[in-house]
C-alpha cells in the first residue's frame, strides 16, 4: 500500500513543490502517493504550512507525523488537535544558507557604515575608516541551527562572536553562554545583536528596557527571529535616546507591519518583509523526503519540536 502524503499549504506553494518534492521522494524510492487533497483517513504525512487550511487534525486518524515547512512552529505548537510527532524545518542548503546571508550583509552594512557614502546627498568627504571586525563584538541570541550559522560565518569574518542558548552549547571560537544567568553577560557592551530565538513563553520580550540598556551605546540590533521577542515600546524609547543607533527588523508582532507603525516612519529603522530567510522548495523538498523515508523505515524522525518548550 502506498505511503499518502498531503500536501497542505496555500495553493500557490504547490507550484512551487509539487516537482521538487515528487523528485525528491522518487529519489528515496518510496512507494507513495502526493496530493493536495485525499480523503483524512488515508492521510500517513502531511507536508505542512502553519498557514494552510489544515487547522484541526483530528480527522486524519491514521496520521504518523506532520512535517513544516518553516523553521518557526509557534503557530502549531499550541494546536491540541495535533497529537503526532512534529518536525520542523532545518535545511543547512536552503533556509540556513539565507540566514547567514542576511545577518552577515546587515552586520556588513552597520560595521562598514555603508549608508554613510550610498546616501550622501550634500556629496560630504568623510575619510574616516571603519574598525576591524576585531574590535566590533556581535551577540547572537539563540545558538541552534540559524544561530550557529551565523555566528561561525561571522567569526570567519574576524568579529568576536557571543551566543546564547537555553541549554550550554560548544561552537569553536564562539563565546557561548546559557540560560537567564548567562543573558546579561552576552548582552553586556555588545555592538550589534542579532535575535535568532524561537516565539516561545519564554522568549517574549528577550529584548526589554533592562536588556537593551545593557548594549554598547549606539548598538545595532538585528530582528530576523520573530517579532514578540522585541519590547517594541522599549525599542523605540531606546531608540529616540541613542542608546540603540539603528534597528533592522524583519519580523513583527502583526505581519505585514500596519502602514501606521512607528517603525516604518523611523529614521532609524530598517524594515525588511519576513524575507531574511525563505524555505527554498528545493532543497527543502530533500528534507522532508528523507524525514518520510525514515519515518517508513521506523527510524528516528530529525528535527522533533519539543511541543511542552514550544520550539
Ligand atoms: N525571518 C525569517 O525569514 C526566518 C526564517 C527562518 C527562521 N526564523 C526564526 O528563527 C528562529 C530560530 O531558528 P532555528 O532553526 O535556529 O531554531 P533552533 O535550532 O530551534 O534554535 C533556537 C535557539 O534558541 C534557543 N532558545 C530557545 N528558548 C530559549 C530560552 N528561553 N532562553 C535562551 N535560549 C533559548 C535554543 O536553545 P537550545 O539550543 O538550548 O535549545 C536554540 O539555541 C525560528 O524559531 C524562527 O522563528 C526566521
Amino acid at each position: 500500500m502506498p505511503t499518502n502524503i498531503l500536501f497542505a499549504a496555500t495553493t500557490d506553494r504547490w507550484a512551487d513543490y509539487e516537482t521538487p518534492l515528487t523528485a525528491a521522494l522518487d529519489a528515496s524510492g518510496l512507494d507513495y502517493r502526493l496530493a493536495t487533497d485525499m480523503p483524512p483517513e488515508t492521510v500517513d504525512y502531511i507536508v505542512y504550512a502553519p498557514n494552510s487550511a489544515v487547522q484541526d487534525f483530528t480527522p486524519y486518524t491514521r496520521l504518523k507525523a506532520v512535517l513544516n515547512l518553516w523553521a518557526g512552529v509557534e503557530n502549531v505548537t499550541g494546536n491540541e488537535t495535533l497529537t503526532v510527532p512534529l518536525a520542523r524545518m532545518v535545511d543547512d542548503e536552503g533556509l540556513g544558507q539565507g540566514m547567514v546571508e542576511w545577518v552577515t550583509g546587515h552586520v556588513l552594512r552597520h560595521h562598514l557604515g555603508m549608508d554613510a557614502h550610498i546616501v550622501n546627498p550634500g556629496r560630504t568627504w568623510d575619510d574616516t575608516a571603519p574598525p576591524l571586525s576585531k574590535d566590533r563584538p556581535v551577540t547572537i541570541l539563540g545558538l541552534g541551527t540559524l544561530g550557529q550559522a551565523c555566528a561561525s560565518a561571522l567569526r570567519g569574518l574576524g568579529f568576536p562572536v557571543t551566543g546564547w542558548s537555553r541549554s550550554a552549547k560548544q561552537v569553536p571560537g564562539v563565546r557561548c553562554l546559557n540560560g537567564a544567568e548567562g543573558l546579561g553577560a552576552a548582552l553586556d557592551g555588545a555592538r550589534i545583536v542579532v535575535l535568532l530565538l524561537p516565539d516561545t513563553a519564554a522568549t517574549e520580550s528577550t529584548l526589554d528596557a533592562g536588556a537593551l540598556a545593557r548594549l554598547a551605546p549606539g548598538a545595532v540590533v538585528l530582528n530576523p527571529g520573530r517579532g514578540p521577542l522585541i519590547d517594541d515600546a522599549a525599542l523605540l524609547a531606546a531608540l529616540d535616546s541613542g542608546q540603540v543607533g539603528h534597528a533592522t527588523l524583519d519580523v513583527f508582532r502583526v505581519e505585514p507591519l500596519p502602514e501606521d507603525h512607528p517603525y516604518w516612519a523611523h529614521p532609524k529603522v530598517t524594515v525588511t518583509p519576513h524575507i531574511a530567510s525563505a524555505t527554498r522548495p528545493e532543497s527543502a523538498a530533500r528534507v522532508i523526503a528523507e524525514n518520510i523515508r525514515r519515518g517508513e523505515a521506523g527510524e528516528p524522525l530529525l528535527h522533533l519540536v519539543d511541543r511542552a518548550a514550544g520550539y
